[in-house]
């Protein structure tokens, strides 16, 4: 888009800004930015399916169509000022010049996952830019690669791919529902990544716009952006309008499987077991546990159940020897294999049939639960009598649930400042961490209980800094208070990029030296 057109309106609009000052009451922001739109916009051009103010009936609706966490559907947490729905690039930059102007904060949707709603939630006047109307995906076969929008689904992505290749895939998470928009900005994990990557290690262009209005792509942004955008996070450096990506091979057949051992059928010797192989197992084969209570799988009443449950990048002839050999204390057999295209393995894990139609991928609607979660990474194995102290502490809960992602394979070659994300070498699995917050009465309670599991953990995961995982957003960890700077931030920011973070905020203070992107945990300026 004209570059041109762009400065002319920031020209434009400079001259009338002055009309509201920043102190203004919140509806005479509103009406600040809403003049400002509508003036750039022309007579001609109206706001209608644009901007939805609280008086717009579809106001709510969209507000709530991508919460995920329904700790945040409560009346007491803070709403947007407005909810701007951008058709095109141009009113992008139409609404972040306006909000700069009238002095609403800026809070960027695209899937709505993050796990503190940080996309639409803001204690500041603010508004939000969900992109929900770009989301489309453009596959190019012969490069072997795809142009997706930001607003697109991950699932919307899968589906795509799958219409045009039963042999091509993505490295990308489970959950269909994603956006691309922060999920890719964050780093991205699921089934493939021990042989692939990260979903952002597979993005080889993007198209944001800056904090100035201006569209830029990979040359034009600049080396340091390009890096700082793939596992940074987006929401410090601007609105990241669409990825490229590099498509990866997959073969015609994979296998699935996924077994469950409770405790008095040897869950906690497997779990120990599984540390040490799952990581070294080969990148074709992910094999990733799931941790649960169950009150009902046995006579001796609620247990802790372990689950095992994997993707093979091939027959269920050939997995079977690797299992064997292994993990032969899981004792699995051919029977307990099954064999389908890469596609339905993606239905598989995000939870659906592997029959069920494969436009299950492009629903957009989800039940939300009210959660909280956390992560950690653990570098070396957790003892048996570590394992048997955190099972003491799960059966004191009805939903926690502890989700192990295995390491190693292509993540431990990728080096730890190829992109923002640090996790690589010498890790040998993820944990999420993660309960169920059931009511506002019996939240805090939930709360404390996931936080003191937190402290128990401590002696088993990494240390100096405890690493997390930036898309298992953590507020827990600290918070960015008003302006202050880079030294406090280190301690949030150490955590979910370890060395990289003093880059990241190198990148921030070239970018957007007056910190307009801000949020509780996003980058600040160095
Ligand atoms: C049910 C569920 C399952 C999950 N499973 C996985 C998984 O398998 N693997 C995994 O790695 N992660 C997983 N996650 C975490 C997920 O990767 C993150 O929540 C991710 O940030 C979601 O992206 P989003 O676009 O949906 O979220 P949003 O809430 O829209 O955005 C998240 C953050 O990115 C910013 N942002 C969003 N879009 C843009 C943009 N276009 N430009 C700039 N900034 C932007 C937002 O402002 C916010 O700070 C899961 C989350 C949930 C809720
Ligand atoms: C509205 O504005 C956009 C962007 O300038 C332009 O492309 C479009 O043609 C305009 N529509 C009308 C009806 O003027
Ligand atoms: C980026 O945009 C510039 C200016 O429009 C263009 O010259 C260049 O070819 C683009 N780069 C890529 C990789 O598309
Ligand atoms: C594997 O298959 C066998 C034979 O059908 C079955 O008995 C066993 O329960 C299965 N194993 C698991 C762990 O589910
Ligand atoms: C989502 O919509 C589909 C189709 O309308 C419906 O069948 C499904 O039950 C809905 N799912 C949820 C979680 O609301």
């Amino acid at each position: 888009m004209a570059t041109s057109m762009v400065t002319f309106v920031f020209l434009s609009v400079t001259i009338f800004i002055s009309i509201f000052p920043a102190t203004s009451s919140s509806a005479a922001l509103d009406k600040g930015f809403l003049k400002c739109f509508q003036t750039i916009l022309g007579a001609d051009n109206t706001t209608s399916g644009v901007i939805f103010t609280k008086s717009s009936s579809s106001y709510e609706p969209l507000l709530k169509s991508t919460i995920r966490n329904a700790r945040f559907l409560k009346s007491s947490v803070p709403k947007p000022n407005l909810i701007v729905t951008p058709h095109s690039l141009f009113h992008i930059q139409v609404a972040l010049l306006c909000s700069k102007k009238s002095g609403l904060q800026v809070r960027v949707r695209s899937g709505g996952h993050d796990y503190e709603g940080l996309s639409y939630v803001s204690n500041v006047p603010f508004l939000i830019i969900d992109l929900v109307n770009l989301r489309s995906i453009t596959i190019n076969m012969d490069e072997e690669s795809a142009w997706v929008q930001s607003g697109a689904t991950v699932g919307e992505l899968y589906y795509a791919i799958a219409k045009r290749s039963k042999v091509h895939g993505f490295p990308a998470g489970s959950c269909s529902t994603m956006g691309v928009g922060g999920h890719f900005s964050g780093g991205g994990f699921g089934t493939i990544f021990r042989k692939y990557g990260l979903a952002s290690d597979n993005v080889i262009d993007a198209e944001m716009i800056d904090v100035n209005g201006k569209i830029l792509n990979r040359t034009l942004m600049g080396e340091d952006l390009f890096w700082a955008i793939r596992g940074g996070g987006g929401s410090s450096f601007g609105v990241i309008t669409a990825w490229k990506i590099k498509l990866v091979s997959v073969p015609s057949t994979v296998t699935a499987f996924d077994v469950s051992r409770s405790l008095d059928q040897g869950a906690t010797n497997l779990l120990h077991k599984w540390q040490t192989i799952a990581p070294k197992l080969p990148a074709e084969l992910f094999l990733h546990t799931v941790v649960g209570v169950s009150n009902s799988a046995s006579q001796i009443g609620k247990t802790v159940v372990v689950s095992f449950s994997g993707l093979y990048l091939g027959t269920a002839e050939n997995l079977l020897p690797v299992m064997q050999n292994s993990f032969t204390e899981l004792g699995l057999q051919s029977n307990n294999f099954t064999q389908m295209t890469w596609i339905q393995s993606v239905l598989y894990f995000a939870g659906f049939s592997i029959d069920e139609s494969l436009e299950v991928l492009l629903r957009r609607n989800q039940t939300s639960s009210s959660f909280k979660a956390k992560s950690d990474y653990v570098k070396d194995p957790i003892p048996l009598s570590g394992l048997e102290g955190l099972w003491k502490i799960l059966l004191l809960e009805n939903s926690p649930l502890l989700i192990l992602t295995p390491y190693g394979g292509i993540m431990s070659e990728i080096s730890e400042s190829e992109i923002p994300f640090p996790h690589r070498k010498g890790n040998l699995y993820g944990i999420q961490y993660s309960v169920n917050l059931v009511s506002n009465e019996e939240a805090p309670k939930h709360m404390d209980w996931i936080r003191r599991l937190y402290a128990y953990m401590k002696p088993y995961v990494s240390k100096l800094p405890r690493q997390a995982y930036l898309n298992y957003r953590d507020l827990d960890l600290g918070l960015n208070q008003g302006n202050s700077g880079y030294e406090k931030a280190k301690t949030w920011g150490l955590k979910y990029f370890n060395n990289n973070f003093e880059s990241l905020a190198r990148v921030k203070a070239r970018v957007d030296p007056g910190n307009f992107f801000r949020d509780e945990q996003s980058i600040p300026p160095l």
